[in-house]
């Protein structure tokens, strides 16, 4: 149902991997990149009933380089890109003491999640923006948008990349070009089992962690909604969608 064009970071784990599957069962050609190569050619693996629409590159969003071969190379193999779904995302510093937390830990989650966001909008707005379309989903969070975090960078940059998609709706726009947010709740993926680690082993509350545990959901809940966002059926959808 989509013919669609499509690059997804983050894509060897988690709620990327998931919105390539689906993306791709719905006919969609997607490239998947990521910095761990081998979830990325497990996806392809995985894909390979999909009839040639899944590739992987290794694609680092934090360094300018990577997110322009990955959009180079996507010009290359498809002839442009429709959408960008980006996911790449990581969480460090889990209940740390804002006193003691290390700079290099703010500058690590702030340039994945937040400047990664930044790198490949921009990367992106060089091939939609004279095309006059396309579709830009950013992967955001419910931690910085509507509640607290319990990590100072995640919250700062998720918040960070919610401002970024806005300011990116009121310029694109006008250029033919839809971006939404997506702000998941707690999904069953290695960054959330992660992140419930460095919260027992730093003292959380036991009770708080095994709710958070008793309502996860797994990411292919979430991929169905990416895949509709990435669709013209989600023309009218405008800004920030909140899912489970
Ligand atoms: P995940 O850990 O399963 O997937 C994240 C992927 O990003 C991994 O494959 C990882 O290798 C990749 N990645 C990390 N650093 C990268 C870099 N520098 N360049 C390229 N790729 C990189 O985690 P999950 O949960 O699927 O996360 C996807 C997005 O969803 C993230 O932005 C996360 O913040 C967000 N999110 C997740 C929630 C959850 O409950 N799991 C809730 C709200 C938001």
């Amino acid at each position: 149902m989509i013919a669609k064009r499509v690059v997804v970071t983050g894509a060897a784990s988690g709620i990327g991997r998931a919105a390539a599957l689906a993306l791709a069962a719905r006919g969609a050609f997607v490239l998947g990149t990521d910095i761990d190569d081998a979830g990325g050619e497990q996806l392809v693996v995985d894909g390979s009933g999909l009839a040639g629409r899944l590739y992987y590159l290794h694609a680092d969003v934090s360094l300018e380089r990577d997110t322009a071969r990955a959009i180079e190379a996507a010009v290359e193999t498809f002839g442009g890109v429709d959408v960008l779904v980006h996911a790449a995302g990581i969480m460090l510093g889990q209940l740390e003491d804002i006193r003691e937390q290390a700079e290099a830990t703010w500058d690590r989650v702030v340039d994945v999640n937040l400047k990664g966001a930044w790198l490949m909008a921009r990367q992106v707005a060089g091939v939609m923006v004279p095309a006059g379309s396309g579709v830009i989903i950013l992967v955001a969070s419910r931690a910085g948008v509507s509640v607290g975090s319990g990590s100072f960078p995640y919250g700062a940059s998720k918040g960070g990349v919610h401002g970024l998609a806005m300011t990116l709706e009121r310029h694109l726009g006008p250029h033919g070009i839809r971006v939404n947010d997506v702000c998941p709740g707690d999904i069953d993926t290695p960054l959330m089992r992660s992140s419930l680690a460095q919260a027992e082993a730093r003292g959380g509350d036991p009770a708080a962690i095994a709710q958070t545990v008793s309502r996860l959901v797994t990411p292919d809940a979430v991929a169905p909604l990416l895949a509709f966002l990435a669709s013209d059926d989600a023309a009218c959808v405008r800004g920030t969608v909140f899912t489970c």
